[in-house]
């Protein structure tokens, strides 16, 4: 397991360190378009295990397996037909798709938590991709934080959870999407939304001509869509206009003018995407109640939604 008592900040020029870091088996949180990942070989079982023991995941909820390129997707996984188109066009960026490992695919088998699929996505991020390219092979990366807690959207929010755990932060600035990947599985040729992200329904729609079923938790499931998680330590309520006293109201839009905090003044829902975590990571430490105005729910606003009932979901 990784113990490490310090974990260094890399920056840009530091890559090459970070893919030996990589290489020897330690873990390195990369920066991603959409939220940091904390990194692993996905071929090694050890590297694999050391990033559930750092996160405190639960070891039945599969990872997401970082490449390249298409083609190195398709050495990992069939892709069926709807998923290859939908990688011709949102690829590099933010879409997972999740289809049926080949033989002989040499990832760790923890990665899929032993399943026969496999989660896989090429991320966009300049640092992510020569990351990967420098490394040569598949990368398992989850968000980088503690299981169950507020992804990370800059190096500080890593720090903040995984300091002393990780081997190395690669610090690329701000994430620019700032939600996590959309997650996609396939029964057949039908796509199956098993987790709303970066890329909206309305843009899966259009390159399908038909839009991506509701996942009703019946044939595939995504065991990391527990219903808390993104979790602050503050009590949060959703869809609030008149915040009480004691609450910090994070607004969006020219109407939240009082708000102490804003996802976006203006009610742009791609800059609420990209400030979402950062807020919550910042009314949190305010240790105060949490109250969010409502946010539209087209395009990024589902994924941003999505996170927000999350997060003020009831813990166990
Ligand atoms: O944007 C993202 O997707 C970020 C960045 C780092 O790439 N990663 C991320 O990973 O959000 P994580 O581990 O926080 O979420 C991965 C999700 C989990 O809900 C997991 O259950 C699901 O992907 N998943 C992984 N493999 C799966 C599989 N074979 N079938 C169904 N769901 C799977
Ligand atoms: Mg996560």
């Amino acid at each position: 397991m990784e113990n490490h008592t310090e974990t260094a900040t890399l920056s840009p020029q530091d890559v090459a360190r970070a893919a030996q870091l990589l290489r020897a088996g330690h873990l390195v949180a990369m920066p991603t378009e959409t939220v940091y990942g904390l990194a692993g070989d996905a071929r090694k079982a050890d590297s694999v295990a050391a990033i559930f023991a750092a996160k405190g995941r639960p070891a039945h909820n599969p990872l997401i397996v970082h490449v390249d390129s298409l083609e190195a997707a398709e050495r990992f996984a069939a892709l069926p037909n709807p998923a290859r188109k939908l990688a011709q066009t949102f690829w590099p960026g933010a879409l997972t798709l999740v289809a049926p490992l080949r033989n002989g695919h040499g990832l760790a088998q923890a990665v899929t938590a032993g399943l026969p699929t496999v989660a896989l996505r090429v991320p966009a991020h300049p640092l992510a991709r020569a990351l990967l390219a420098e490394f040569g092979g598949p990368v398992a990366a989850p968000s980088a934080n503690q299981s169950g807690r507020i992804s990370p959207t800059n190096a500080a929010h890593v720090m903040a959870g995984l300091a002393g755990r990780i081997a190395a932060v690669l610090d690329g600035g701000p994430c620019p999407v700032g939600v996590e990947s959309t997650i996609l599985g396939f029964e057949g040729d039908e796509a199956v939304l098993l987790r709303e992200g970066g890329i909206s329904a309305e843009q899966i729609a259009a390159v399908l001509g038909d839009w991506p079923r509701a996942h009703t938790g019946t044939k595939i499931t995504a065991p990391g869509q527990m219903l808390s998680h993104y979790a602050p330590a503050a009590q949060v309520r959703l869809d609030v206009t008149a915040p009480r006293d004691d609450e910090i109201w994070i607004g969006f839009g020219p109407d939240c003018a009082g708000a102490a905090l804003s996802l976006s003044p203006s009610g742009d829902l791609d800059e609420a995407a990209r400030t979402l975590f950062a807020t919550l990571h910042q009314a949190d430490a305010m240790r105060r109640p949490i109250a969010i105005a409502p946010v539209p729910e087209r395009g990024v606003g589902a994924a941003i939604n999505d996170r927000l009932r999350r997060a003020a979901a009831p813990r166990d």
